[in-house]
C-alpha cells in the first residue's frame, strides 16, 4: 500500500472507532491536511447520525460543507465528542509535530474542545524522537525576527514559510534542526515567547488515540 491508501486506511478505522459513541447531537472535531481529507471523505456517508464538525481551517471548512455535513462555529458547539486529525510526526509517546499545512493554531484550539484526539497517519509518521520534521511557529508578522533569533539560541534554524499567511493573518517559521527530547518543555519555552501565536508541537496532551495505517493494508492502534 502506497502512503495515500495507508492515510486512507487510517481514516477508515478512525470512523470504524468513533461510530459506536455517534448520537444526533454529537459535534466532531475535524482536522486538516490530507489524512484529515480522507476522514472527511468518510465521515460524510454518516451524516445525519451526528448533528455537526466543527473545522480547525477553512479548507476543511470547504470540503465538509461540499460533501454535506454542517459546520458549526467553535463558540457554538458543545464539547467535541472527538478531534480527529493527521500530524507530520508522532511518537511512542503520542506527543505530535503538526502544522505542515500551516494550520496548527485552530488545530490547537479544537484539539483542545474535544473529549479526545484520535491521530490518524500512515506509517512513515511514526518516529523515535521528533524534529526531523520541521516544526511550525505561527508568529505575529511583526514578531518575526525577534521570535527567529530566540529560535536560534534553542539550537533551531527557522525559516520564514515563503508566500504564506495562515487563516489568522500569520506567518509561519519552520524551524529545522531541532531534536525534540522533551517535547513538553519545549512546547511550553517556545509558546513563551513573545509573539508566537502558537507552536506546532501537540503534547499537552499528546493524542488519546493514534492509528497507522501499515505497508501491508492493516492498521495498528496504541
Ligand atoms: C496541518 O496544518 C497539519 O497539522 C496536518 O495535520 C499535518 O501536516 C498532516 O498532514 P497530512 O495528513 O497531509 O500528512
Amino acid at each position: 500500500m502506497n502512503q495515500d491508501d495507508q492515510k486512507r486506511s487510517a481514516a477508515v478505522a478512525a470512523l470504524d472507532l468513533i461510530k459506536p459513541m455517534l448520537r444526533s447531537d454529537s459535534v466532531i472535531g475535524v482536522g486538516t491536511g490530507s489524512t484529515a481529507n480522507h476522514f472527511i471523505d468518510v465521515l460524510a456517508e454518516l451524516r445525519g447520525r451526528f448533528d455537526a464538525a466543527v473545522a480547525s481551517s477553512e479548507a476543511t471548512a470547504k470540503r465538509l460543507r461540499g460533501r454535506g455535513v454542517t459546520v458549526m462555529e467553535l463558540t457554538a458547539a458543545p464539547p467535541l465528542l472527538v478531534y480527529v486529525d493527521g500530524a507530520d510526526e508522532i511518537n511512542a509517546q503520542k506527543a505530535m509535530i503538526k502544522g505542515g499545512g500551516g494550520a496548527l493554531t485552530r488545530e490547537k484550539i479544537v484539539a483542545s474542545a474535544a473529549e479526545k484526539f484520535v491521530c490518524i497517519v500512515d506509517a512513515s509518521k511514526v518516529v523515535d524522537v521528533l524534529g526531523r520534521y520541521p516544526l511550525p511557529i505561527e508568529v505575529i508578522p511583526m514578531a518575526r525576527s525577534l521570535v527567529a533569533r530566540e529560535l536560534v539560541k534553542l539550537g533551531g534554524m527557522p525559516e520564514l514559510r515563503q508566500g504564506f499567511t495562515t487563516d489568522n493573518g500569520n506567518l509561519i517559521l519552520d524551524v529545522h534542526g531541532l531534536e525534540i527530547i522533551d517535547p513538553t518543555i519545549l512546547e511550553v519555552h517556545i509558546n513563551n515567547i513573545p509573539g508566537v501565536v502558537e507552536c506546532g508541537i501537540f503534547s499537552r496532551p499528546g493524542a488519546h488515540t493514534v492509528i497507522v495505517g501499515q505497508p501491508d493494508g492493516s492498521v495498528r492502534t496504541f
